[in-house]
């Protein structure tokens, strides 16, 4: 492929590109600076490629998800979520032994500390679920220190993604007052965490199969999405050699806002905000056109696809048949199912590529499992600690890996004396 060629200041440079395993074209301007004396000015990043990575392709004009090179369509209908954090940590597919052996460690690591509970009761009642599973999660750097060791790499990778559940479900009760529910060795990944969230002790409590299906598909389809805000996050603060813990941590924080995994959250206040008022979905529709109202459709637009999300896509179907199996009539789905339909005419929303996202229908789901609004993050975040883990270990192993230290270019006052108290 042909170099690249700049001319600034009547200058002409010359920068390589290279492409990528499916054809995407990269300009290396990591030379730009030292040549150019310019930096290159790319607010929100959109065009900017931080890495390369080996884990998850996306092809946003075509609605392509893939994870290690399997199409998202099919690692959702047949893998199991362990697989796919295998899959995706790993590089490949676990054969028969890895799985069993994989499962085994997650599945003897899920205890946290004793004293972690006193963290727990720290909190007062109000606390979001999302800033217990931040502190908890940067907390276990305490308890095991000298998790950067590369011999200790493994086993933290094994002791996060076996505890995140526990913490998250600790997080719940403590938000409801119940009791802890500890995990269970008999139970698999993903039903091991309902029981912790439904299960009460008074009573004995079995998961039922469409919640263990729905809450594996969920997690499935948030696993991995490429250089997204908080896998950026997790990456660069990694960048600094800060540990597993404390990366994730920062993951999590970055997940919480609700232009990203927050949004799930704010999806369905919004859907009950407009059954509160009637049902009106044109006003809100154009409330969102309006640039002048500060108002967003939640679970519309991508920054990166324009065509639709094949997560999204799976979710709609998937959203039918897990209300069905419950029994469970919501009125927000045939609202939502209204929206997308209106939306999806609206000149403005053609325009622009604004299709419903993966957090456009999981809400819903979430809802019908009995799972309350301000937990819909937290599932998120369970959902994409593999993708975290895969890609701070990949940032790890990377030799090209340099402290992540963007430059600016400086609009503030140029040089000035300074003004005493007394004269100002
Ligand atoms: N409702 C109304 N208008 C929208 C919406 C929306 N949900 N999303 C984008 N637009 C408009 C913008 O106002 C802008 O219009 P303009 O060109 O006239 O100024 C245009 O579409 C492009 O939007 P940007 O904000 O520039 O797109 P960007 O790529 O920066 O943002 C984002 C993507 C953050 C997802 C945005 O679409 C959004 O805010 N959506 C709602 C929040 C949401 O659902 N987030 C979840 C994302 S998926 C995830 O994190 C799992």
């Amino acid at each position: 492929m042909d170099n690249a060629k700049l001319i600034l200041n009547g200058q002409e440079y010359e920068f390589p590109t290279f492409a990528g395993s499916e054809g995407e074209v990269g300009i290396d301007f990591a030379a730009l600076r030292s040549q150019t004396k310019a930096i290159s000015y790319d607010p929100g990043y959109g065009n900017t490629g931080s890495c390369s990575s080996a884990i998850t392709f996306i092809n946003g004009e075509k609605g392509i998800l893939r994870y290690r090179g399997y199409p998202i369509e099919q690692v959702a209908e047949n893998a199991s979520f362990v697989e796919v954090c295998y899959l995706l940590i790993y590089g490949d597919l676990p054969n028969r032994e890895q799985l069993e052996s994989f499962q085994h460690d997650l599945t003897y690591h899920t205890m946290i500390h004793e004293d972690m509970k006193k963290f727990f009761e720290g909190f007062p009642p109000s606390a979001h679920p999302m800033a217990i599973l931040a502190s908890m999660v940067i907390s276990l750097s305490a308890y095991y220190p000298g998790a950067n060791d590369p011999e200790n790499i493994d086993l933290n990778i094994v002791r996060l993604l076996a505890k995140i559940k526990t913490l998250a479900a600790f997080a719940y009760k403590k938000s409801i007052g119940q009791p802890y529910v500890y995990p269970r060795n008999d139970l698999s990944y993903t039903a091991d965490f309902m029981h912790m969230m439904f299960a009460v002790p008074a009573e004995p409590y079995q998961v039922p199969d469409v919640l263990e299906r729905a809450l594996n598909l969920l997690l499935i389809l948030h696993a991995d999405h490429e250089q997204n805000c908080s896998t950026s996050t997790v990456r660069m603060v990694g960048s600094s050699q800060a540990d597993l813990f404390a990366s994730i941590g920062a993951g999590i924080c970055a997940l919480w806002g609700p232009l990203h995994g927050g949004a799930n959250q704010q999806v369905i206040q919004m859907l009950e905000m407009i059954q509160a008022d009637g049902g009106d979905y044109q006003k809100y529709i154009n409330m969102a056109k309006d640039k002048d109202s500060g108002f967003r459709l939640f679970g519309f637009g991508h920054r990166v696809y324009k065509n639709f999300d094949p997560r999204a896509r799976i979710l709609k179907q998937s959203a039918d048949e897990v209300l069905g199996a419950l029994g469970v009539k919501d009125p927000l789905l045939a609202i939502a199912k209204n929206l997308e339909e209106i939306t999806l005419k609206d000149e403005y929303f053609v325009e622009r590529k604004l299709y419903p996202n993966v957090d456009f229908y999981s809400g819903i789901i979430y809802r019908a499992m009995g799972i309350p609004t301000d937990m819909f993050t937290v599932l998120f975040a369970l959902g994409r600690l593999p993708g975290w883990i895969a890609q701070w270990k990949e940032m790890r192993d990377d030799p090209k890996t340099r402290i992540n230290r963007p430059r600016q270019i400086y609009t503030g006052a140029t040089e000035r004396s300074f003004v005493p108290l007394n004269k100002r």
